[in-house]
């Protein structure tokens, strides 16, 4: 396309059924957000989307978990993701909600639009239904194996092994999510959009349009299920949690989650304009504009095939010209997952560090998924921190701000005659803004952030090889020289780092007083200008960009992992089954009384066993307690314990045991007594 005239950048809207993870932050968020600052900052007409997407089953399912409406649900965690994206500095320039009048009048509007034009089929089939919870079975309701790859845990809208979009009968062994059953078969209407009709347009389209400017693995992905061939995908719902369908024939139904979010993005634009005074239209309908879908891997089928076909099938709107979708971020080894709490949460990340937004923006664009999964580990991200942003970065602007302030009280010095060595520097700074630009608009983040580090290695390299600190002693015209070039190198580096590091962008403005001053240097500047700080200008006092980043912290955080990863080992671990059952009378014949360990000592050659002396408020008895591996006998004396004491009482060893006392194990395997408040034990462990 030649240049566009503005650009709408959308980025995946996120399920409100949980807070926001680093996964979504490297493969969307980030990303987008870097794409769009760096839009805005060359001086473009953007509008950067977002909003939550609050319908579909994941938060019914939730609000049934928890015992709440679906709205309490999409309540409570549209509020936390948008503060926690207003936090962490993605400059939306409007987040919306799927459950915002304005975007249910847009997405009825867009259906029946398609409804009148006779772009859906209308059909009744047999859909899967589960008969105990009364209710037809679509998406995430149900679970099976998929046709396509054999992953167990296919949802019956997608594989997201494999990324197949499904239909729930496709599904083989469905069963049901709400009760585990398996479905049976039940008639029902619904609308269709025939993706095979539109088969031929996606081929042209995507297949001869765009085979060399979108990623590989988009391509790839898209080219596949075209191959496969396409089939007609049901666009409505039996569900009570949704946009309600607006056609007759249509109640008690509601929109396809996917059907209903993309067309989200159309409707947090008309909030946007209608609250700036603009119009929408041309964001959407114009051909000089460049529409970008940021999203996950996931999504692609979504945003590749089934929303252009809707925008197609409607026909006043214009398609993406690319959709730069990442592939998934693991941490430390291991798949990202909500349920299992494995997880960098950003509501954390902001509390726990404070003021350090752009060291996890710079962690997760230094290891973006952006052409296959790749792997956060805290560990990385500590050396990331205190290797390259304190050690590189930070180091140089320190050194240039500190020694002008020594030298010079902070005001820019005036060079004298040029060496080789600072007129090549000036120019190779010059060509950072169009390598870094040359890489964003490639999609190429990682890129992008590595040439602006490599100009920050230039300035610390020049610095370490002019050596100011040295030469002040002798050359009083060559250090200010030496100065001068540093400090163009740092104005340079507050500007091209905005869109990467936008919170250290603006602080290394205000010390080196440009943006009051007005001497702040726009993007094209520091290629154009041959002066970006003026002579004579007065900087501010120095201050630490980073800080390093200690040992402690990142044991931390490990350990809060390791905690999780106890969590769910103890919660797999096979339950016992439940044993014959008992009557009342049986029970009653145990005597159970709480007891004091007053005594206790090792059983001589035996590895296992401890002897105890038990005040039982009975008597004084003896135990003989196969608890040794788990407590020392000082661990024990004093701990109140339950104690079965009409146990017939047996010999271990040549002691006799005069009854026993309830264990159980903890997460570790470790012996406990029984307490089962303590936070390590887990449902279903069995006394003994
Ligand atoms: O995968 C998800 O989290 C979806 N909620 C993304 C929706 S993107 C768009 F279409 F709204
Ligand atoms: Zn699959």
């Amino acid at each position: 396309m030649n240049k566009p005239k503005r650009y709408t950048i959308t980025s995946a809207l996120p399920y409100t059924n949980g807070p926001i993870h680093i996964g979504h932050l490297a493969g969307v968020y980030v990303p987008a957000d870097i794409y769009a600052r760096y839009l805005r900052l060359t001086g473009n007409d953007v509008v950067f989307i977002g909003g939550s997407d609050e319908h579909g089953v994941p938060i019914t399912i939730k609000a049934k978990n928890e015992g709440v409406t679906p709205q309490d649900i999409v309540d409570k965690y549209h509020a936390i993701i948008k503060q926690s994206f207003e936090e962490f500095g993605i400059s939306f320039d409007n987040y919306s909600r799927t459950s915002a009048p304005i975007h249910h009048e847009t997405a009825s509007e867009f259906f029946k639009t398609l409804y009148d034009k006779g772009e859906f089929i209308e059909e009744t089939t047999e859909q899967l239904y589960d008969e105990k919870a009364n209710q037809f079975l679509a998406d995430r309701f149900v679970t099976g194996t998929c046709p396509k790859c054999g992953n167990e845990e296919a949802y019956g809208d997608q594989c997201e092994k494999c990324g197949t979009s499904l239909n729930a009968t496709d599904l083989i062994n469905p069963k049901s999510a709400l009760t585990g059953n398996v479905p049976t078969l039940k008639q029902t209407k619904h609308w269709f959009l025939p993706l095979d009709k539109h088969e031929a347009f996606l081929k042209e389209w995507i297949l001869e349009g765009h085979k060399k400017d979108w990623k590989p693995n988009v391509y790839g992905q898209v080219k596949s299920w075209i191959d496969d061939g396409l089939r007609p995908r049901a666009v409505t719902r039996d569900l009570d949690w949704g946009i309600p369908v607006p056609v007759e024939g249509g109640e008690g139904k509601v929109l396809y989650v996917w059907f209903d979010a993309p067309i989200g993005y159309i409707s947090s634009t008309k909030e946007w304009a209608e609250r700036e005074g603009k119009d929408w239209e041309p964001y959407w309908k114009d051909e000089d504009t460049k529409l970008v879908h940021f999203i996950g891997k996931d999504n692609i089928v979504f945003h590749c095939i089934i929303f252009p076909a809707m925008l197609k099938a409607e026909g006043s709107y214009i398609l993406p010209d690319n959709v730069p979708a990442n592939e998934f971020l693991n941490l430390e080894g291991n798949k990202l997952s909500t349920s299992k709490n494995w997880a960098v949460w950003l509501p954390e990340y902001l509390k726990e560090f404070p003021g350090q937004q752009d060291v996890l923006r710079y962690a997760l664009t230094a290891n973006a998924p952006e052409t296959k999964d790749n792997d956060f580990t805290w560990k990385d991200f500590q050396a990331r921190n205190n290797n390259e942003l304190v050690a590189i970065f930070g180091n140089f602007i320190n050194r240039v701000v500190v020694l002008t302030n020594k030298y010079y009280n902070g005001v820019v010095p005036a060079p004298a005659d040029f060496t080789q060595v600072d007129e090549e520097t000036l120019a190779a700074v010059k060509a950072y803004p169009n390598v870094i630009a040359s890489s964003v608009e490639r999609y190429r983040f990682r890129e992008a952030q590595q040439e602006l580090m490599n100009l920050a290695r230039l300035g610390n390299k020049y610095l370490a090889d002019e050596e100011p600190w040295k030469v002040v002693k002798e050359d009083e015209a060559r250090t200010q020289t030496i100065m001068y070039v540093a400090l163009q190198i740092a104005s340079a580096l507050a500007t091209l780092s905005e869109p990467f590091l936008p919170f250290t962008s603006e602080k290394l403005k205000n010390i080196l007083n440009v943006t009051s001053s007005g001497v702040e240097t726009s993007w094209d500047e520091v290629s154009e200008k041959d002066e970006l700080l003026p002579v004579g200008h007065q900087i501010g006092a120095s201050e630490l960009l980073f800080v390093k980043i200690e040992d402690e912290t990142i044991q931390f955080q490990l350990d809060k992992l390791e905690a999780s990863k106890k969590a769910n080992e103890a919660a797999n671990k096979a339950v016992e089954p439940q044993k014959e059952t008992i009557t009342f009378d049986d029970f009653t014949k145990l005597d159970m009384r709480v007891g004091t360990i007053i005594e206790a000592e090792k059983m001589p050659k035996a590895k296992k066993l401890l002897v105890l002396k038990v005040d039982t408020g009975i008597d004084t008895r003896t135990i003989v307690s196969g608890i040794a591996e788990s407590f020392t006998p000082e661990e024990v004396v004093g701990k109140k314990v339950t104690v079965l004491v009409n146990l017939a009482p047996r010999a271990l060893r040549g002691v006799e045991s005069q009854g026993m006392i309830l264990m159980t194990e903890n997460a570790d395997g470790k012996l406990v007594f029984v307490n089962p408040d303590d936070a390590n034990v887990s449902n279903g462990l069995q006394i003994s």
